[in-house]
């Protein structure tokens, strides 16, 4: 299994690309199950999860090319051919939950899907009782046995529905399989995150109505068939956020390029109160992290435009180097402070109370031998590792691959003393 060795105390200082969001690119590529045209998306992201969704559209029939390198990333996607029956198999969904995106699609197009039940993971139960709710406003007949899920429609009608609780993969499953059903559909209480609005702008190519996305209420009037269509998926905001917070962790000057800084208002607004200087320009991020010492400040995960409870555990790293104390407030998941321990095991001080962890700084954190639990987790312990007193191994790396594009790579890039060691990465494919 790989590890990351990083040897902390160099200020980050250079420029970084940002990747594809692979947030959106997951959406998407479940999307081009809704037509049999070809969908060609660019800007995906080389990351594990996008393999695991290669593999779980290939299972179905569908052809997919991932392309790396020359074709700025570029993926081209075939649905034609779906079997009759697609699945997604417990072997795919256990290691990759957004792959209960497929299910709308399925059961829009070829009026069935079989998709295994998520179980509980890292961070807390993770059920998709709203998707299956929405599926069945929709007119689609559902049943649970056997660990799966199937689901089953003649022809999907037009429903009104409001999620009990926002979600975003939920919202994503709907629009998609309402963008092919009979009649009109409007949904409330729907996620706003920028990843929703890339998956409208990308249905609306393909041919499909939609209004409202980005906003609580989305209007879908549905279509009798949606088209093939080329889109360039929206920069990646955690992956940005992830390496703002580095730069400012470390003291470094790290300019952000490829980037979306509208997405990032939430931390950006935060980091003015923690004294960090930051300056945004048109598709890129400046941080300068030696603006003088860090200053503790709360936050509180929420819904977009909200601070993203995909960033929680990397800004826990930073605020073990702000004076004072900080109160974080997971409010998404519930069991989402697994990083907290390994932090403490480099010398953090933070006390967990349910939903909150109090973070007391500023400690001098040291080099030890951690796990990675999940995925924004691991990113939390490559951030404290970069400011920590000698050598950090991070084990289970497994975690961070599935969505971070080569960041050992980006991060040497910008001065940090960081290698991989183990076996040797998966092979790329295309060019
Ligand atoms: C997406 C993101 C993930 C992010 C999360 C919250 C993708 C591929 N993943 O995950 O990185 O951390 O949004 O911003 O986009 N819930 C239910 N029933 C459901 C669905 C969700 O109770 O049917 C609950 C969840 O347990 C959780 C909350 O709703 O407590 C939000 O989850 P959701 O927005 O669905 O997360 P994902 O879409 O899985």
């Amino acid at each position: 299994m790989d590890k990351l060795v990083i040897r902390g105390g160099n200020p980050l200082l250079g420029t970084i690309r940002i990747s594809g969001a692979k947030n959106a690119a997951l959406p998407a590529m479940a999307a081009a199950l809704l037509t049999d045209e070809t969908v060609v998306l660019e800007n995906i992201p080389q990351v594990r999860d996008i393999e695991t969704e290669r593999r779980l559209l290939s299972a179905m029939g569908a052809e997919v090319e991932l392309g790396y390198g020359r074709a700025q990333h570029r993926t081209t996607i075939c649905a034609a051919k779906l079997s009759e029956n697609p699945e997604a198999s417990y072997e795919l969904v256990k290691t990759m939950r957004a792959s209960s995106l497929v299910l709308g699609p399925l059961v829009a197009r070829v009026g069935f899907a079989r998709v295994s039940v998520p179980g509980g993971c890292a961070i807390g139960a993770r059920p998709i009782d709203l998707h299956i709710k929405g599926l069945e406003k929709l007119g689609a007949q559902i049943v649970q046995e056997h660990g799966y899920i199937e689901a089953r429609a003649k022809k999907l009608r037009g429903a009104h529905y409001s999620f009990d609780k926002i979600t975003v993969t939920g919202t994503e499953d709907i629009m998609m399989a309402a963008a092919l059903a009979e009649g009109d559909t409007v949904l409330e209480n729907c996620a706003r995150e920028p990843e929703v609005v890339d998956l409208a702008a990308l249905l609306v190519k393909m041919g499909a109505w939609i209004e409202g996305a980005g906003s609580s209420t989305i209007r879908i009037k549905g279509v009798e068939k949606l088209h093939g269509a080329r889109h360039r998926i929206i920069p990646d905001r955690i992956e940005a956020a992830t390496f703002i917070l580095a730069g400012a962790l470390t003291g470094g000057d790290l300019m952000l390029t490829e980037c979306d800084p509208t997405h990032l208002t939430a931390l950006l607004n935060k980091l003015e109160e923690v004294g960090v200087k930051v300056k945004t320009g048109e598709g890129c991020v400046r941080v300068m992290g030696d603006a003088g010492p860090l200053k503790a400040a709360d936050i509180t995960t929420e819904e977009y435009p909200g601070f993203p409870t995909d960033v929680q555990a990397q800004y826990m790293a930073l605020v073990t180097q702000a004076e004072g104390t900080s109160i974080i407030t997971e409010n998404i998941f519930e069991n989402r402070f697994m990083h907290a321990q390994e932090l403490c095991r480099m010398g953090a001080n933070i006390k967990i109370e349910g939903r909150r962890a109090v973070v007391r700084g500023r400690v001098t954190l040291s080099g030890a031998a951690v796990q990675a639990s999940d995925l924004r987790a691991s990113a939390s312990l490559v951030l404290a590792a970069l400011v920590a007193q000698d050598e950090t191994i991070i084990d289970r790396v497994y975690h961070i691959d599935r969505g971070y594009e080569r960041i050992e790579e980006k991060l040497r890039g910008v001065g940090a003393q960081v290698k991989r060691i183990g076996e040797i990465l998966p092979k790329r494919v295309g060019v």
